[in-house]
């Protein structure tokens, strides 16, 4: 995963320029919404990749630390030099999240979740709240499964987890774990850990929403 997305750094953000209107339209709607949920807030923010929530994040939030186990989609964010004593990146794993500094209020992860194996979401989770102060506010957004976007979808016997087959511009295949989930899978899954829960399910993208008891 690690090997692919650094890769795929330079190409990456090309998945936010579609030409699709429903897709820009619900981007735009999930930018606002990212924005609000972040206002003042100190975040920390997993899997930041190259940077383009954090960009947006850091429009209202009082600061930031991205962490993203990819080096080089790290050096496209650090290249973007937002606004510097805001905003800190970190070369880090999601599941290892202790060396982090304390103190956030707010917890961000744009298009992670799903890159999380089912049997390791416990794991993640734990990690995460624990980082995060009581009562932060956290919010993740994915895609939905949509028919012919972001490439073949691979499902292996015996395994609960899905993959993608995906094609780099150098014409490279690469097998990524990638799973998709309905609303009640979501609420079966965060319920029990969170308050404050609202999940919305959109036509391209799905956004989670909920504040650490
Ligand atoms: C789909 S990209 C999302 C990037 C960014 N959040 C965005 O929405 O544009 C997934 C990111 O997860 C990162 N990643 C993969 N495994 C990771 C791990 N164990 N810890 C932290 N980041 C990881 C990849 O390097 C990649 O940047």
């Amino acid at each position: 995963m690690k090997d692919y997305y650094n890769k795929r750094a330079s190409e990456y953000e090309a998945v936010y320029h579609r030409d699709d209107p429903v897709r820009q339209r619900e981007l735009a709607h999930m930018a606002a919404t990212l924005e609000k949920a972040m206002y003042g807030k100190r975040v920390l923010e997993i899997a930041c990749g190259t940077g383009y929530w954090t960009e947006k994040a850091a429009m209202t939030a009082e600061h930031i630390i991205g962490v993203d186990a990819a080096s080089e989609a790290l050096e496209i964010a650090r290249s973007k030099n937002l606004s510097s004593g805001k905003v800190d990146f970190h070369l880090g794993d999601a599941y290892k999240l202790d060396a982090i500094e304390n103190g956030f209020n707010a917890g961000l992860a744009m298009f992670w979740f799903s890159h999380v194996p089912r049997a390791r979401i416990g794991e993640f989770l734990r990690g995460f709240h624990t980082a995060l102060e009581k009562g932060s506010i956290v919010f993740m957004a994915e895609n939905m499964l949509q028919e012919g976007i972001g490439g073949e979808l691979i499902r292996k016997p015996g395994i609960e987890d899905t993959f993608k087959r995906r094609m780099l511009a150098d014409g490279s295949v690469h097998e990524v774990l990638k799973n998709y989930y309905d609303q009640s899978e979501l609420e079966a899954i965060f319920s029990p850990l969170v308050t404050d829960l609202r999940i919305e399910m959109e036509t391209c993208f799905y956004r989670v929403q909920y504040v650490i008891a």
